[in-house]
């Protein structure tokens, strides 16, 4: 069974400097560090327990981005740290294993914080993902890559308002876990990328440059019930997944690299001539499921997503701390659908995201969602028009936002308050 343990964290969000560039010292913003941050690892069960310290010179809030945990340590607008405070949080894990990460969410000003290098990733592992046998040795074959595009000025320095366009900052230069140019060196076996979109507004579609398949196992909030093959898989802003990449089996004579949709390489491979763990991927993996009941619940609430640029609502509204848009009961499932609306100009891709649950995806379109769609999900991406359904519930109660995950668009008010009572 799960032990139950106490972890203790100290997390203090920090200004510092960064060589990024070759003899360069780039101000950039860390969690218990220069830039980015450290991975917290925790289990199912155990009781988490943090120190919150702000040592910049604004506001901050602590946001756990996928974590299950009442509203009132979720680290929404509302619990704001002031510059030199600190905060203890306490809550316990009470989900499966997933890849999730944390970040600021102060209101009006997420994405200038997380552009200026908040972020840092969360582990959660359980009884399941520790006899999987998936790759699991951290910078070896089980491998964290958040990606996210900066533009620096002249003196290397990172410039929110130069990567700044109508629906927010596209930066001209991509860095992976904060590393310009990476290349990431491996052995002939099978490797394990964690996948995070850390940027703020860029969607990113993955692909080998080889036109070979890999195989998906896991989505935001935890794995697939089976491995599912692709040969190209896309992640909007917040969205995470987990691949495998099997280095035995790909011809590396052409060099190997990770692409985007545009061909432009995002991450080169090099790998050595060395043998790795022979291992196979199991069959099962979970055991994720849409009940009967669930499919058949009448459509509760409708999240209506529209507009471009600053003129982002949700419902027709902007966000409004002082406002509760919806409500709902702990515990009680809701099928909720969302809403693509489109304008005049066609309208744009929405990542949609809610804070404090992980929920399941029953229909895009009214059809049933792609096989690596079915899984834990906290942020979805909704095409223009798209109408998707998804079944939903808070184990805890609390208030939590649901927003636009382009932190532009957030920030410019598309959010809303859901209270969990
Ligand atoms: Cu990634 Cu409101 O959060
Ligand atoms: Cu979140
Ligand atoms: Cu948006």
């Amino acid at each position: 069974s799960n032990n139950e343990k106490e972890v203790v964290y100290t997390v203090r969000a920090q200004k510092g400097e960064t060589e990024i560039f070759d003899g360069i010292k780039t101000k950039t913003y860390g969690y218990n560090g220069a830039f980015l941050g450290p991975v917290l690892r925790l289990s199912k069960g155990d009781t988490v327990k943090i120190r919150l310290i702000n040592e910049l010179d604004e506001v901050t809030t602590f946001h756990w981005h996928g974590l299950e945990v009442p509203g009132k340590v979720d680290g929404g607008p509302h619990t704001v740290i002031k510059p030199e405070e600190e905060e203890p949080i306490e809550f316990k894990v009470t989900q499966e294993a997933s890849t999730l990460w944390f970040h600021p969410h102060p209101k009006g000003n997420t994405a200038e914080q997380v552009y200026n290098g908040l972020a840092g990733l969360i582990y959660i592992e359980d009884d399941n993902s520790k006899s999987l046998g998936l790759p699991n040795e951290y910078g070896e074959n089980d491998i964290p890559l958040i990606f996210q595009d900066k533009t620096f000025d002249d003196e290397k320095q990172l410039n929110y308002s130069a990567a700044m366009n109508e629906d927010g900052t596209i930066g001209d230069t991509l860095l992976i876990n904060g590393t310009l140019n990476p290349k990431l060196t491996v052995k002939k076996e099978k490797v394990r990328l964690r996948l995070l979109n850390g940027s703020n507004a860029r969607n990113y579609t993955f692909k080998l440059n080889t036109g070979d398949s890999f195989v998906q196992v896991a989505t935001d909030g935890g794995f697939l019930n089976k491995p599912v093959t692709l040969k190209e898989l896309s992640l909007t802003p917040s969205e995470r997944a987990e691949i495998i990449v099997d280095f035995s089996q790909l011809n590396t004579e052409k060099g190997l690299a990770l692409i985007n949709e545009n061909e432009s390489i995002l991450l080169p491979f090099e790998v050595t001539d060395q043998r790795g763990e022979d291992s196979n991927l199991p069959g099962e993996m979970n055991n994720f499921s849409i009940t009967e009941e669930e499919m058949n619940l009448p459509v509760t609430k409708k999240v209506e997503f529209f507009g471009m640029m600053d003129k982002v609502t949700i419902n027709g509204k902007k966000f409004d701390a002082e406002r509760i848009d919806f409500t709902q009961k702990q515990g009680v499932t809701e099928v909720w659908e969302i809403y693509n609306k489109p304008d005049a100009m066609g309208g744009m891709i929405h990542p949609v995201h809610i804070h404090g649950t992980q929920f399941k995806i029953i229909s895009r379109n009214g059809e049933a969602p792609p096989e690596n769609e079915r899984g834990w999900k906290d942020s979805i991406s909704l095409k223009p028009e798209e109408r998707v359904k998804i079944a939903i519930q808070f184990k805890d109660k609390g208030v939590y936002m649901i927003h636009c995950h382009i932190l532009e668009h957030e920030d410019n008010g598309m959010m809303a308050q859901i209270k969990v009572e």
